[in-house]
């Protein structure tokens, strides 16, 4: 970026974070805060359910095209070096092979632009793909094979046989940390702040807490393997069934590589098998893309599961320091958290764990640095909530240590250094209700049972513990949202943008929210979604996408009105009337100040002789986020049971209390909230990819070795929200969907040392950590 233009957005980010509130989107409350007993909270069952389980929703590995062909990959096995020798012959000359592509025989393309790098760049690295013979990470891949059939294609990758020239590669953490540099910014966000010196205030603290935490790399296991099925068309447009949480993203990107325009490139995504930040633009979209071009046949490319642990990054390895210094009141006078993350040098995912400690505590002094240390590494990325989840764990388990240390209940520490205003920032909270959700966590799951001395509850060989911690995730509205808005003369609208269900109810959620805005009973509205040719730009990431769409709706909504009134004619009640003086009710607009002062859309389209009327706005630039320090929040409680004698831990019990703004549907946010539980229990007590430290390869590229919960390892979950509307977000909501992992690592990590008396400072925490000490 230019130094003017830094400077340009320094004055802009400035101007915004002095604004009278008015002028700010979000100034003024969303009117679908004060509905409080139609469709905003009901909880909607899924609309798509019948659809999903029936199996008539049709996924990216499920649209049949004429001559269509099957891939497979083949990877490499160093982590960097070149390709010495690539013998394909065999894999050609294997029945049903349609084409093996290596870096020999594939067209020329593009690096895709990496995510960042500008708005709707979504690259997961900007590496070459395929275009010579160096190799950049172990599981990098080498070759591409199409065929009739999938078993053909599998094979034929079989035969394929390479020798190479290897280098040595970064292939350790433990090596890399030692280089670790400060990146450019963590997403836009500084690497770096201290408020007052916060090494000297921990050193003269009364009382101090200085530890350092190891969490290792995670992968992502959506259930639904990453897929596509893809062809050019006759006019060399590039039409793509995907699996995707960003498809207009991912249109953008595509057309970089190929060196086309991006409306040549069509990405329908309608239903996807699970995302968590996985699901976006890998190696394989252009690979399959590349093939098909050179083959002149569609192809569907899914990934094995392997393929998926080969080429798709995950969550980070990381190494963090939390020291805490207080005072014998519990104040704290130093809060610094430290660390470094694994990253390769060709991507732009830091992994953000240093956020949480920057909202969540007043403190007298505050340091935060967050370094990256490059790999050898198969590009890692997004995973639900990437840097809090893992942030979380450090910081909260720290504040329980510090807790003890002072011989104070963990919660009523965080009440103590509860902050009035953001403690990095100095900006106002929007709203933040975290010692409410925590008082109603702690009397819902009876926290005054728990013993504040550990290792003291047993039932026969089985250790109890309860354990505590904060869960947060920032508030994001996406730029670039917009939404065409079709009503009809019968009653009936569409809202038609550009976003994406993977499975968290968003077409549900819409529907609910449109069809109150409009005033519309739901089964008079329809979403239509999932397909990068609709409007606006929208990812089903960062927990943006309600409030994104919610922001392209009012727009759409406000243009509609205006448009109605402009169609209302001299005798209509609500001739001459201003956008501002009417609202959505009962199937078209009433007067605010004069509800007798009506008239139904129908009416209004009828006289007018319009069989429908269609709209299209622009969401407002999302300000608000400059001008309030925007949250969710939460308050995580666990149970355990941990076994004597082999180590064994269990969650017996957990508890969710969350505060997220205003809850816009009771039934998918609990999935969600649930659903990040589940996967926290799986980060805190089994997931672990596991590299070979000779050549970066990783070990366990499989469910059958690398465990992650399954029913009987997840006990009853009990979720319950504030529901306080935020004043100054669409519909008052905020985020849901990943701050539901964040702070259970923390939690049952608490749990098991109120259980065990044993602080274990790395994740997962398994058997071997906790067994009986042996020895002297
Ligand atoms: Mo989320 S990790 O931004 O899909």
């Amino acid at each position: 970026m230019s130094p003017i233009k830094n400077v340009v957005q320094a004055l802009v980010k400035k101007a915004v974070e002095l604004a009278p509130d008015t002028w700010l989107p979000g100034g003024k409350p969303d009117p679908l805060i004060e509905h409080r007993y139609g469709l905003i909270g009901a909880p909607v069952s899924r609309l798509d359910g019948a659809l999903k389980v029936t199996g008539a929703a049709p996924f990216a590995a499920e649209f049949p095209i004429r001559g269509m062909v099957y891939a497979a990959l083949a990877f490499s096995t160093i982590a960097k070096g070149r390709i010495r020798t690539l013998d394909t012959s065999a894999a050609e000359g294997a029945p049903g092979v349609v084409l093996v592509m290596t870096h020999k025989n594939a067209p020329r393309l593009q690096p895709t632009p990496i995510f960042n790098s500008s708005p709707k760049a979504v690259g997961p690295s900007d590496l070459p793909i395929l275009q010579d013979d160096r190799i950049h990470w172990n599981g990098e891949t080498i070759a591409v094979v199409l065929a009739q059939t999938q078993e053909q294609a599998d094979y034929a990758k079989s035969l394929i046989r390479a020798s190479y020239e290897p280098e040595p590669g970064m292939v350790a953490f433990a090596e890399a940390k030692r280089h670790a540099r400060l990146p450019a910014s963590v997403m836009g966000e500084p690497t770096t702040i201290e408020i007052g010196d916060a090494e000297a205030a921990l050193a003269a603290a009364g009382h101090k807490v200085d530890i350092t935490y190891e969490t290792p790399h995670y992968n992502h296991n959506a259930i639904e393997l990453h897929a596509i099925t893809l062809y050019w068309d006759a006019d060399g447009n590039l039409i793509v069934h995907d699996a995707s949480q960003a498809v207009v993203q991912t249109a953008w990107t595509l057309a970089q590589a190929f060196g086309i325009n991006e409306e040549q490139v069509h990405v329908s995504s309608p239903y996807v098998g699970g995302g968590f930040g996985g699901k976006t633009l890998w190696h394989h979209h252009v690979l399959a893309a590349a093939a098909a071009k050179i083959s002149g046949r569609p192809v569907r490319l899914v990934l094995s599961r392997e393929g998926v642990y080969r080429t798709v990054g995950g969550r980070t390895t990381t190494e963090q320091r939390v020291a805490i210094g207080a005072s014998a009141d519990g104040r704290f006078d130093a809060l610094i958290h430290t660390g470094t993350a694994a990253m390769t040098a060709h991507n732009n995912c830091p992994e953000q764990f240093s956020f949480p400690a920057r909202h969540l505590y007043s403190a007298g002094s505050i340091k935060i640095v967050q370094r990256v240390a490059d790999m050898d590494m198969v590009a890692n990325t997004f995973m639900r909530a990437p840097g809090e989840s893992i942030g979380t764990f450090a910081l909260e388990c720290t504040v329980d240590a510090m807790a003890e240390q002072l011989a104070m209940d963990p919660i009523e520490l965080r009440v103590r250094n509860e902050p009035a205003k953001d403690p990095t920032s100095g900006k106002p909270f929007s709203s933040r209700h975290l010692v409410e959700a925590y008082r109603n966590g702690a009397e819902r799951f009876g926290w005054s049972k728990r013993s504040a001395r550990p290792g003291i509850l047993r039932d026969g060989e089985w250790q109890l513990g309860m354990g505590c911690a904060s869960a947060t995730y920032p508030y994001f509205r996406m730029p670039g949202g917009a939404a065409r808005l079709t009503l009809t003369r019968e009653g009936n609208a569409t809202v038609q943008l550009a976003a994406h269900e993977m499975g968290m109810g968003t077409a549900t959620t819409q529907a609910q929210i449109t069809a109150e805005r409009l005033g519309l009973p739901i089964e008079c509205v329809t979403v239509t979604y999932g397909n990068s040719s609709l409007p606006g730009s929208f990812l089903a990431g960062g927990s943006s996408q309600t409030a994104s769409i919610g922001g392209a709706v009012i727009a759409a909504h406000r243009e509609l009105v205006s448009q109605l009134l402009k169609l209302a004619e001299q005798d209509s009640p609500v001739h001459g009337l201003k956008v501002d003086e009417v609202g959505s009710v009962n199937r078209g607009l009433c007067k605010l100040d004069d509800p007798g002062r009506c008239e139904s859309y129908a009416a209004i389209l009828s006289r007018a002789d319009r069989d429908e009327l269609t709209v299209e706005a622009k969401a407002s630039q999302p300000l608000e986020m400059l001008h309030w320090s925007m949250h969710s929040f939460g308050a995580m409680f666990a149970e355990v049971r941990v076994n004597a004698v082999t180590g064994e831990t269990r969650v017996s019990r957990f508890l969710g209390s969350f505060d997220c703004g205003r809850i816009v549907n009771a039934k998918t946010a609990a999935s969600q909230f649930r659903g990040g539980i589940v996967m926290g229990i799986g980060l805190a007590l089994m997931e672990e990819t596991q590299f070979d430290e000779r050549n970066g390869r990783i070990m366990n590229p499989s469910l059958s070795e690398y465990h992650i919960p399954v029913h009987m390892d997840v006990p009853d979950i009990d979720v319950i929200w504030t529901d306080i509307p935020d004043p100054h977000t669409p519909m008052g909501a905020h985020g849901v969907g990943e701050i539901g992992i964040t702070g259970v690592g923390a939690a049952i990590a608490n749990a098991i040392y109120n259980a065990t008396g044993r602080r274990i400072r790395k994740l997962p925490i398994t058997l071997d950590d906790l067994l009986p000490a042996t020895g002297p």
